[in-house]
């Protein structure tokens, strides 16, 4: 094939990709419907710009990185990638990125405060950084609330402290409020992006976050 030839051929994998997601996750209401998905992919082209990488890898990863998740599929995380596999290998897509892909997407989530990701690729490192920056933000309270509303979570319980999760296994399990998530994650993700283009944009989002919460618990209170 030429340059020309795979470049087309790539973009129109990217495309059709971009399509069966955004048919799959349309309308999802605990915050990983397809804008999520859309906001992921942009960030990652973002990020990516910056970044020495696989453009194919990393579109195709964030494309794909919530096609089948773990906390929607009884808890199995190897669902994702499966499906992911089947999917890229229907369109003929070389095995090498494949493998890839589905360790992206395998090692992409959040797993406890204490657990340590396993990214290993630059390619990962910047999907993983594109979804983690939709976690933050206006964006990022949004998702939460609406996450936290999903599975029935209370807004906040001043008697529940936040749990630093040392296992997937007990994170899986946790049922704090959701003023709680912020400690127990959110507030933690500025401090674990991977690329320079992410921690910038890590920092605004962070202030965005710091000031709801003073504001929330300030309101809650009665101070202000
Ligand atoms: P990732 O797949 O990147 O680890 P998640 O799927 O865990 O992200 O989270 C998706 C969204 O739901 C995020 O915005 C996250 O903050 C939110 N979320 C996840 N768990 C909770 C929770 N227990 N309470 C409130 N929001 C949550
Ligand atoms: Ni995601």
């Amino acid at each position: 094939m030429t340059q020309a030839e795979d470049f087309n051929n790539n973009a129109s994998i990217i495309a059709a990709t971009a399509e069966r997601v955004k048919a799959r996750l349309s309308g999802e209401g605990s915050g990983h419907d397809w804008f999520h998905v859309e906001r992921v992919w942009r960030n990652a082209r973002r990020i990516g710009a910056g970044e020495q990488v696989d453009m194919f890898v990393v579109e195709l990863a964030a494309l794909l990185h919530d096609i089948a998740d773990w906390k929607f599929a009884g808890g199995d995380d190897s669902a994702g990638p499966r499906e992911a596999r089947a999917w890229l290998e229907s369109l003929h897509v070389d095995e090498g990125t494949i493998a890839h892909v589905c360790d992206i997407i395998k090692n992409l989530s959040f797993k406890g405060a204490r657990v340590k990701s396993e990214m290993k690729t630059r390619e990962g490192m910047v999907v993983q950084d594109a979804d983690r920056l939709d976690a933050l933000g206006a964006i990022g309270i949004a998702r939460a609330f609406a996450y936290g509303g999903h599975k029935g979570s209370e807004l906040y319980n001043p008697d529940v402290k936040p749990e630093f999760h040392a296992s997937f296994e007990d994170y899986k399990r946790s049922r704090g409020n959701t003023i709680n998530h912020f400690y127990e994650k959110l507030l933690l993700l500025k401090e674990l992006m991977n690329t320079e283009t992410a921690i910038q944009i890590a920092e605004q989002r962070h202030k965005v976050m710091e000031n709801f919460l003073e504001q929330f618990l300030a309101e809650w209170n009665g101070t202000r």
